[in-house]
């Protein structure tokens, strides 16, 4: 495994990080014993950057990994964050409050049995707060020794300025992808240039790019069933994207996982892929995109095979995008 420095932060992780969300049943079933297992097998293969959120099992993954990890924290660069809460109908909305941020922390703390989380990120912005605000409070967990370093979660360019100069940001995390580049290079633009990490999540859309995902029937019982780019009118569209991506894989001698990894690995060390998996033969197979080695007219070949904008329908459903990107 390679490692590098996360932004300017203090913070050394494995270029290839693991998202544990999938180990809350987001995207199928999925045992405790099997999510605990990848994260094992990965703090044994050296990766050493897990990710998890309070909304994720709205806390199950939070003590999942927590108890994982149990007798190996010091390994680990610990990734959680902050943001979703549940309104009176059971709808999502987003609470930046500085209140919420210190109570949202010390439960997170709890479920993962920890004493300081690494990288605290706010998932979503909450547009009723003003970033300052929030961030000021993230800075006090800070200066508390709650957390290490601060983080956002699907923030604009403007957004991630004005939160760098309230306190410097360590990482900013988007969904980056072969099949979502538009934003994703926006943000990773204003990230490089202020020095901060840029996280790349759903890496490999969701699965899509993994290749095993064969119709929309395939994820139509999980949470992709509501996202639009497996909708039914979709999906065909997008599968024939990764396809592409599939025969220059095949071509190259290496999975399409592990080309689309590569690919982001590529743009820079400052940017760290962190795919899910519930099972360690693709964990192993993910960490092999570390030895692919993509050329200049490679990445060329590939941005020009999936062009910016080329994916069919929306990121998240209506609800969800509106508080995405702000
Ligand atoms: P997210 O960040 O949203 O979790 P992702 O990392 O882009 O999304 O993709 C996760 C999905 O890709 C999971 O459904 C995972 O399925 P399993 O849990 O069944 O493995 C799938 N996936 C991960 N690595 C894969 C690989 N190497 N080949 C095929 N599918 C893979």
């Amino acid at each position: 495994t390679r490692f590098h420095r996360l932004g300017g932060s203090g913070l050394t992780v494995s270029a290839l990080g693991l998202g544990c969300m999938s180990f809350s049943g987001v995207y199928g079933a999925c045992e405790d014993a099997d999510g605990a297992a990848v994260i094992k097998a990965a703090l044994d293969a050296g990766i050493n950057f897990l990710d998890t959120a309070d909304i994720y099992g709205w806390g199950h993954n939070e003590t999942l990994v927590g108890a994982a990890i149990a007798g190996r924290r010091d390994e680990v660069v610990l990734a959680t964050k902050f943001g979703h809460v549940r309104g009176p109908g059971g709808e999502i909305r987003v609470n930046g409050r500085p209140d919420y941020v210190f109570k949202a922390c010390d439960a997170s703390l709890t479920r993962l049995k920890a004493d300081h989380i690494d990288l605290y990120y706010q998932h979503r912005v909450d547009p009723q707060v003003p970033i300052d605000e929030t961030v000021d409070a993230m800075a006090e967990l800070i200066a508390k020794g709650k957390v290490r370093a601060i983080g956002l979660s699907e923030a604009k360019p403007e957004t991630i300025r004005r939160a760098h100069r309230i306190h410097p940001l360590a990482a900013v995390q988007m969904e980056y992808s072969l099949l979502y580049r538009a934003e994703a290079e926006e943000v990773l633009a204003t990230t490089r240039e202020l020095g901060v990490a840029f996280v790349a999540y759903s890496p490999l859309g969701r699965g899509l790019l993994g290749g095993a995902i064969r119709s929309a029937a395939d994820v139509a019982g999980d949470r992709r069933g509501e996202h639009p780019r497996f909708a039914p009118e979709n999906f065909s569209h997008n599968r024939r994207l990764a396809e592409r991506v599939a025969a220059m894989a095949e071509a190259k001698g290496c999975t399409t996982a592990q080309l689309a990894l590569a690919f982001l690995m590529s743009q820079g060390e400052d940017v760290t892929p962190i795919p899910g998996t519930t099972k360690t033969s693709r964990l192993f197979e993910n960490i092999g995109a570390l030895a692919v080695k993509l050329d200049a007219g490679e990445l060329e070949e590939l941005s020009t095979m999936i062009p910016n904008n080329a994916a069919a329908g929306e990121r998240y459903p209506e609800a969800a995008l509106k508080n995405a990107y702000l």
